[in-house]
């Protein structure tokens, strides 16, 4: 009779998951492995979706939910995308009170930071946003590898380089979790592309895999204990993400000690016991028929009970650490102001400041601008999809400089301000309200002016500000013509520019506000300096005209590379739609076909030659190398250390700023191997720091540290990490084509690690 009572009673906590877990039925086990929201699931049900805010869930446009199990005390918890800031509906149903979030920077500025603490306060700010809006995990950081610069989605990954994604995604994982909520790194892995996302097959050869698409969350993983992780849609080698064992167990679990949960992206029904064998333990968005096939596959025996208990285990051990678990009351209003300034001066830290002729920056004095290009009037804040943040208002040029005190020419301003009006209502009255529409936010077309309206702009104004805009955003890749290059309509309006204010003596400054590279090496001739202000979050127009007018100074710097042109990029003859050959309607977003086509990494010798590690190997020219950025000061590096440690070594160097005005400086440290190992890139970034605000004559110590683990190449014979003895070149560089001081690190005896045989390449299917 007791015991019946305490059964019934029996409700969660973080003490008594094996005894929940037992008292489970399938059913109850069955539902929690599935989530289920209104908005989302139905959407892949084939049902109305909705329209945000206008549904029952808890927290109205949150993308997903894991279930409740009342009976056990298991509450709903709530899933929000992500990256740059809490993606819900602003209105709801009932109430005039808005619920508007931050729209922080897109993840590629926050990388090109290379400031981890400052990535870790900018993600305290988010997730305290997560927090009291009710959520319990932000679907977020992006970081898959910035493979090509055509990746519709790059804005929210941070990197061609796998360190840099990594430590980044980790420095955004602690700022979150500090809030005492969750994250989910995605989307694991190797999804780099938009094109055909969810049937793709990405053939990888097992070297590159584990150097360059696992390692980014590697690090992230081994750094920071990220709640979750979001396996991706696509397939690896011949096996979707999500049923990949030795993806989401021996890599992920065994290798790595990952010990949260694995989420698949929000992705239909696929074969579920094969999902959950894998150790993919909860399915979004959800449907009530993806449960009844979890108790089918284990009434018929398909999915062993035990496999999916420990998917269950995991679930419960998520759930304790939830805010909605421990009935957080939250307020549903963050500080926004707060978080509004966190934003304008992160931004700064993350644009780059791309060419400074003769001094053209920082503006002196306050003078009047004439600004050209749509997306000055209507800048661009963020990307388009689940990455776009519904924030209360975005800063544009003229509102930003204006409140610095500068002036803009009123005709110049009410000619397009009036243009990008009319375009919009177009575009809003043509188009259908689709799903991706709602998800978005419209771009009107670049205008052409007139080369006799520019001439008398450049009798008015002191100074052309021209902006180039690019709008990604997920469900498609960008083409080349006209977006990775300049449209003929933009490249005529630079000349016309360049001419006109050139003949008055007067300078020309272009703004890129853009989500990826761009073709620069044609027209940067054009400028006397280019600022790449990326999307830089709601405060875009004032942190722009706070690097403009020097109140703040830049130290953003490139964490890709911009080549010369995109066929310089060994990607780019095994992407989708760049050649004939791998141009295919079968590309087509979402709905690929089942005989599908894989794209080829190991083809046309891509492997690990990503970005920089091929451009600076081959001494191929670039446009901007990695690394790249400048400042309105000068620093010098100056005695370089370095010392072997028990795992590796320690490196220092002392940085001074040389210049006038106060500033930071990114050091990156790479490493060049001995030979007498695998064939290795010139060299690979193995740390980086960066300095604190150092004042003119003022010098600081950065320190590095380094594992011989950290050195190692992935030899695919021995399926071992190895680091061969010998003399290792230890480069301090401010980018990496200017290495300014050097040092040796010598380890005498060979690193080797042995690690498991999986996920070879399937040549086959
Ligand atoms: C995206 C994810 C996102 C999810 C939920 C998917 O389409 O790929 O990044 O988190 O939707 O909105």
């Amino acid at each position: 009779m007791a015991a019946t009572t305490a059964f019934a009673q029996l409700k969660l906590t973080s003490d008594n998951i094996d005894e929940v877990l037992k008292a489970m039925t399938l059913e109850e086990k069955a539902t929690l492995v599935v989530g289920y929201n209104e908005y989302m699931s139905s959407f892949f049900t084939g049902g109305d979706n909705g329209m945000l805010g206008q549904n029952a869930d808890r927290v109205p446009g949150a993308a997903g939910q894991t279930q409740a199990v009342e009976r056990l005390g298991i509450p709903i918890t709530v899933l929000t995308d992500g990256p740059a800031g809490v993606r819900i509906a602003p209105t709801r149903e009932g109430t005039n009170q808005t619920f508007y979030a931050t729209g922080f920077p897109i993840g590629t500025l926050l990388a090109c930071t290379w400031d981890q603490e400052l990535i870790e306060a900018v993600g305290r700010s988010m997730g305290n946003e997560v927090l009291e809006y009710g959520c319990d995990v932000l679907l977020a950081p992006g970081m898959n590898i910035h493979r090509s610069p055509l990746c519709g989605r790059n804005f929210e990954y941070f990197s061609e380089d796998p360190l840099v994604a990594g430590k980044v995604a980790a420095a955004y994982t602690r700022g979150i979790q500090s809030n005492g909520v969750g994250v989910s790194l995605k989307h694991y892995a190797v999804n780099s592309q938009e094109t055909n996302r969810m049937e793709c097959d990405e053939v990888v050869d097992q070297r590159a895999l584990r150097e360059i698409y696992l390692k980014n969350f590697e690090i992230a993983v081994r750094e920071s204990d990220p709640w979750t992780i979001m396996s991706s849609y696509n397939k690896l080698n011949g096996e979707y993400t999500q049923q990949s064992r030795d993806l989401l167990t021996t890599i992920l679990r065994d290798e790595w000690g990952f010990n949260g949960i694995v989420m698949t992206d929000w992705t239909g029904a696929r074969d579920i016991a094969a999902q959950l064998h894998a150790g993919n333990d909860l399915m979004e968005p959800g449907m009530p028929s993806q449960s009844q096939d979890v108790i089918n596959a284990v009434k018929n025996g398909k999915l062993d009970v035990a496999d999916l208990d420990i998917c269950v285990r995991r679930l419960l051990e998520y759930v304790v650490k939830t805010p909605s678990f421990k009935g957080y009351k939250y307020s549903d209003k963050p500080d926004l102001k707060a978080h509004a300034a966190v934003t304008r001066q992160s931004a700064t830290e993350g644009m780059v400041l791309l060419k400074n002729e003769a001094g053209t920056l920082p503006l002196q004095g306050t003078p009047t601008v004439a600004l050209f290009g749509v997306t000055s009037y209507d800048f661009i804040a963020g990307g388009t999809g689940s990455g776009n943040v519904n924030k209360a208002y975005t800063v544009d040029l003229v509102e930003g400089l204006t409140q610095a005190g500068l002036k803009v020419t009123d005709d110049l301003s009410s000619y397009y301000k009036k243009y990008i009006a009319y375009a919009k209502a177009e575009y809003d009255i043509s188009r259908a309200a689709s799903f991706w529409d709602q998800l978005g936010s419209v771009q009107a077309p670049e205008l052409s002016v007139a080369r006799y309206t520019i001439d008398q702009q450049a009798l008015k104004a002191d100074v052309a500000i021209v902006t180039i805009g690019r709008q990604a955003g997920e469900g498609g890749d960008r083409t080349i013509d006209g977006d990775f290059t300049l449209s003929a309509l933009e490249r005529t309006l630079l000349n016309n520019v360049n001419e006109a204010f050139h003949a008055q003596g007067k300078k020309v400054i272009v703004i890129m506000n853009i989500g990826g590279p761009i073709e620069t090496a044609s027209w940067k001739g054009l400028a006397d300096a280019i600022l790449l202000a990326w999307a830089p979050g709601q405060e875009a127009g004032n942190s722009v005209a706070d690097l403009l007018t020097g109140k703040a100074n830049p130290s953003g710097k490139l964490t890709m590379t911009f080549p010369v042109s995109i066929m310089d990029i060994p990607s780019s003859r095994n992407y989708p739609n760049v050649l004939p050959e791998v141009a295919s309607s079968e590309f087509s977003f979402g709905g690929g076909k089942p005989e599908k086509k894989n794209v080829d990494y190991t083809l046309h010798a891509e492997g690990i030659n990503v970005g920089y590690r091929f451009f600076d190997t081959e001494g191929v020219e670039v446009s901007y190398p990695f690394g790249y950025g400048l400042s309105y000061t000068t620093f010098a590096y100056s005695k370089p250390t370095v010392k072997a440690t028990r795992t590796g070594f320690q490196a220092t160097i002392t940085v001074t700023n040389t210049g006038s005005v106060a500033g930071k400086e990114a050091v990156q440290l790479y490493v060049a191997a001995p030979s007498g190992g695998l064939a290795k890139p010139a060299k690979e970034l193995r740390s980086f720091a960066k300095t604190r605000l150092l004042q003119p004559g003022e010098s600081q110590v950065l320190t590095f540290d380094v594992t011989n683990y950290g050195l190692a190449s992935f030899n695919i014979d021995t399926q071992c990490w190895e680091s061969p003895a010998g003399k290792y070149q230890v480069l301090f560089g401010a980018n990496v084509e200017d290495i300014r001081a050097t040092g040796i690190y010598t380890l005498s005896k060979a690193f080797s690690l042995q690690a498991h045989d999986v996920l070879r390449p399937n040549r086959d299917l």
